[in-house]
């Protein structure tokens, strides 16, 4: 350190309690008048500071301690810094410090400290900056006191060097401004490349915030302990992403390290597609069991699948035909003399047909079993080997096979039994088929048949041959025959006009027609549609809106895969559209932030993001992602809106519209008295109007409450956190009811704390506990009064008496909405469009007298003992009139005395909470404080 002017700072060493060594500098000329002593330190690099803290530790003597120096002696010193590019040779000017702050202690020593040995140190930290220049200069300040200065630390605070998500991210200077957020690329790790660009964003204190995107270990290497090693050999990774590396397959090996694809073993094989997953495979063995089965025009070939397929699935099979002399090795190839069914080549089943082969031939077949890999090998096929000899037949059929008649169905065919015959006909087999297609076999005794089940008005193609001990002869020449036609098989589309023609028997079919039409539309619902109808069927929940179309909300939980959920009611976006710029609060699942969404095409709005934090479990994600399912099914001005999700990409984040006011509970309090009462019903109405919305969707919010509710900048009211059940476990005051659930219970329905009863009703009694939060600009209902008392209190039929300058007719509407019947309470339509009236008639807003001396307006009672009577306390008729509350308004202004002694009375007889049914009404007729004394019993 530098001295200043006077000097008269010393640099002295002393002993701590432990008998170390601390270095000091010291001042105390407490004695003399009007002082001034400077002491500068040495100049300090900025580095990379923009804002730099001053951390310092220091004794201080308390004056009244020292004798004979009041009025000279003082308690604090001054702090001073000075900016310089220089760090060098500037001369020490008090005029250029600016002062940062005046230094008091926390603790001042006395003389009997001093004899004790007992320091008291004091440590204060103060911000400096932002600083421009290279460097700067502290200065301290002496006026008079007797001070010690232990230490001074300055330092600037930054977010550390860090590895997220494969990626680094360097030492980072947080920004001057500390609600604002740098936002630092990362840059992938060796081995490493980008999926979505990593982002982290440096928080004021040096915190890392919000990580965006991620990088993942290259083909080759795997994430092991936040960096990417290289596979093994033996083992290999074929993909980027976040996957190990992965044994060899069998039938595949690799030897060095990081390798990206195992080789084959020798003999193995991978085809072009197969993946590098899977094993290596080799061409079949050849089929087995090779049969035939030969008649006088057919041939089948059998055999059953090779022993090794290889490996693989992909089996099929070719046929070789040889046509072969007396001589073995004179053979030559048949296929193309012979038909074969269903081809010669690529088979996938163990059989094939040969047909219109030659009588009296020998032939020999090779059947060879082939897969993707065959055309690799160079390994000498092997194939089975059948030979046949046609040699073989009954007697053939002589003259024409006749139509005998044709229906729509069928054809009645017949023909000649053969004359002569070695061996007795056992039966005859008609071949017939229908022009265009396979063909059919049909059996028959007699030299006759009819074929049914054909189609009407199509060509069929007929031949027939007999079948004897020795087999069968070789087929007719082939007959066309045509079925006869059928207007009720026209095509669906002239249903009606047949329908109308055709006889009564046959309407039932046209009827049929239709019916399975309905069904088949029926069938093609989406599966939205069926849900919206299961809904609507289930719950008898199915909304009426005046000549308008109503969607009901559809429950995300009814998904089989929730993920189907956010597919179907959200839109995805792409993170780079999302600029992050503070956060602005804390949710369950992570940190809330506000920003930027850009759109193409349109305007960049300002946007709050919800983000789920890493390590969450997927049944958190699900939850999370919940709220956007529901938000998303939603479109309505005082409805929060859903812009989208993010969920290809780390942090999953919901992005909703930007709502500048915050939660409406906190802008009320920060805010209290500073609207009219029209603005408050403003509000109120817009609340009103997104709840009709919901409640005409069949969605119950269950947890409304004016924290739920986002104000933006034009005082919008929107509803806003959805969820269900996830809402209450999120709500700090959700509390557990006895039958376990979780519940906010100032702001719910008797029924639904009970026995569950959640439905729109439940949600006016809440809506009515929203107004008189808005009504008292934010005061906890039932003030410090405890849930259990708040059940009770309820149960008895106690309300919420109106708020501070609450118009009547608000307070009317609370108590409407607080009906313990919940069909008696008011329908969100109703609470529409009363408060628009009121809105319309601003004269019905004028507030409750506030204190006595204003005229208040009781239409209802006619005199103090009618009003009495009505509240059962007809008792107290004398005692009133004895008091001199002759009229209501001399009871509206009761004294506070009387009002505690009334009061009193009502506890002591037991009266109070008994009757408190008629509570209600007193309340609103007495003071404000003997209501709120009533109430906080
Ligand atoms: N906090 C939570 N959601 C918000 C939003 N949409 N706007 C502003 N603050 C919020």
């Amino acid at each position: 350190a530098a001295r200043g002017e006077s000097d008269a700072w010393d640099a002295i060493t002393e002993m701590d309690e432990h008998n170390r060594p601390i270095h000091t500098f010291q001042v105390c000329n407490v004695m003399e008048p009007n002082q001034n002593n400077w002491l500068r330190s040495n100049w300090i690099s900025r580095q990379a500071a923009q804002k730099v803290y001053v951390e310092l530790r220091f004794t201080l003597r308390d004056c009244n301690s020292i004798p004979w120096v009041s009025g000279t002696c003082k308690e604090t010193f001054n702090l001073f810094y000075h900016e310089t590019d220089e760090a060098h040779g500037v001369k020490f000017r008090p005029a250029q410090y600016t002062k940062i702050d005046t230094i008091a202690a926390d603790e001042s020593f006395t003389q009997m400290d001093l004899g004790d040995r007992i320091l008291k140190l004091n440590t204060e930290v103060r911000e400096v900056g932002p600083i421009n220049r290279k460097g700067f200069y502290l200065a301290f300040q002496d006026i008079g006191a007797c001070i010690a200065l232990v230490s001074v630390r300055v330092y600037y605070k930054k977010c550390p060097f860090t590895l997220r998500n494969l990626a680094s991210f360097p030492d980072t200077v947080p920004r001057v401004d500390s609600s604002s957020l740098v936002e630092v690329r990362g840059a992938c790790v060796d081995h490493a490349e980008e999926r979505d660009t990593p982002k982290l964003f440096c928080g004021a204190d040096g915190d890392w915030l919000v990580p965006l995107g991620r990088c993942v270990c290259s083909v080759g290497y795997e994430e092991i302990d936040g960096s990417c090693v290289a596979c093994r050999p033996g083992f290999y990774k074929a993909y980027a992403g976040n996957i190990k590396c992965s044994k060899c397959p069998p039938h595949s090996f690799s030897y060095g390290d990081a390798s990206a694809i195992c080789r084959c073993e020798k003999g193995f094989f991978r085809a072009e597609k197969d993946p590098p997953t899977m094993a290596c495979t080799r061409p079949p063995s050849p089929p087995r069991n090779l049969i035939f089965n030969l008649n006088d025009t057919c041939l089948l070939l059998e055999w059953s699948p090779p022993s090794d397929t290889g490996g693989r699935r992909d089996l099929t099979y070719n046929v070789q035909c040889k046509r072969c002399g007396p001589e073995p090795d004179h053979c030559q190839l048949c296929e193309d003399e012979l038909r074969f069914l269903p081809g010669p080549l690529g088979l996938t089943n163990a059989t094939v047909t040969v047909m219109d082969f030659s009588a009296h031939a020998n032939y020999t077949f090779e059947i060879e079993s082939l897969n993707g890999v065959s055309d690799m090998s160079s390994f000498p096929r092997q194939v089975a080997i059948i030979t046949v000899s046609t040699d073989q037949g009954g007697p053939s059929l002589v003259g024409t096979l006749k139509k005998d008649w044709a229906s729509p169905n069928s054809i009645a065919l017949s023909w000649q039994q053969p004359e002569q015959t070695t061996l007795p006909i056992i039966d005859y087999e008609v071949k017939y088929y229908e022009k265009v297609l396979k063909y059919s076999v049909y059996d028959s005794k007699a030299p006759s048949v009819i074929v049914s089940g054909l189609k009407p008005a199509t060509w069929y193609v007929f031949s027939v041959r007999t079948r004897t001990a020795a087999g069968y002869s070789s087929y007719s020449p082939k007959y066309e025959y045509e079925t006869t036609g059928d207007c009720k098989y026209l095509r669906p589309s002239t249903v009606l006009i047949c329908c109308t023609a055709v006889r009564p028997k046959n309407r039932v079919f046209c009827m049929t027609l239709i019916i399975c039409h309905s069904w088949y539309f029926k069938a093609k619902m989406t599966s939205e549609d069926k849900r919206r109808a299961n809904y609507q069927n289930g719950h008898g929940k199915s909304i009426k809106l005046p000549l308008s179309f109503s969607f009901t909300y559809v429950d995300p939980d009814t998904y089989e895969d929730p993920t189907q959920a956010v597919h179907e009611f959200t839109k995805e976006i792409d993170p780079s559209r999302i600029r992050i710029e503070r956060v602005i609060g804390a949710g369950e699942f992570g940190e809330v932030c506000s920003g930027r969404l850009r759109t193409p095409g349109k305007k960049e709005i300002a946007v709050a993001i919800k983000t789920l934090k890493g390590g969450y479990v997927e049944r958190q994600r699900r939850d999370f992602l919940r709220e956007a399912s529901i938000m998303g099914q939603f479109d309505h001005p005082n409805i929060i809106r859903l812009e989208g999700v993010v969920t290809k990409s780390r942090p999953v984040m919901i992005v909703v519209e930007y709502m500048e006011n915050g939660s409406l509970d906190s802008f009320l309090r920060q805010h209290d008295g500073h609207f009219t009462v029209i603005q408050l019903v403003g509000m109120l109405r817009g609340i009103a109007s997104g709840m009709k919305y919901l409640s005409d969707m069949g969605y119950v919010h269950r947890d409304l409450a004016a924290r739920n509710i986002l104000v933006n900048s034009n005082l919008v009211c929107k509803v806003s956190d959805f969820g269900l059940s996830r809402v209450l476990e999120d709500d700090p005051e959700a509390a557990y009811t006895t039958t376990g659930g979780k519940i906010p219970i100032r702001w719910t329905a008797p029924e639904a704390i009970s026995y569950r009863k959640f439905s729109s009703a439940s949600d006016a009694w809440s809506y009515g506990i929203v107004m008189w939060e808005v009504m008292s600009y934010g005061e906890r209902p039932y003030w410090e009064m405890s849930n259990q008392d708040v059940i009770l209190s309820i149960e008895e039929g106690y309300r919420l008496p109106a708020p501070m300058g609450c118009p009547v007719a608000l307070h009317q509407l609370m108590l409407h909405c607080w009906q313990k019947e919940r069909n008696h309470r008011p329908k969100f339509t109703d609470i529409v469009s009363f408060l628009d009236k009121l809105i319309r008639n601003p004269s019905s807003l004028l507030p409750l007298p506030e204190s006595p001396g204003e005229e208040m307006d009781y239409p209802m009672f006619i005199s103090v003992g009618d009003w009495l009577d009505s509240i059962k306390m007809s008792q107290y008729k004398s005692n009133f009139m004895a008091a001199g509350y002759n009229t209501l308004d001399s009871v509206a202004r009761m004294s506070i005395d009387h009002a505690v002694c009334l009061y009193n009375h009502l506890i002591k007889n037991g009266l109070f909470l008994k009757r408190s049914l008629n509570l209600n009404w007193y309340c609103n007729m007495v003071p404000r404080y003997f209501t709120t004394l009533l109430l906080t019993h």
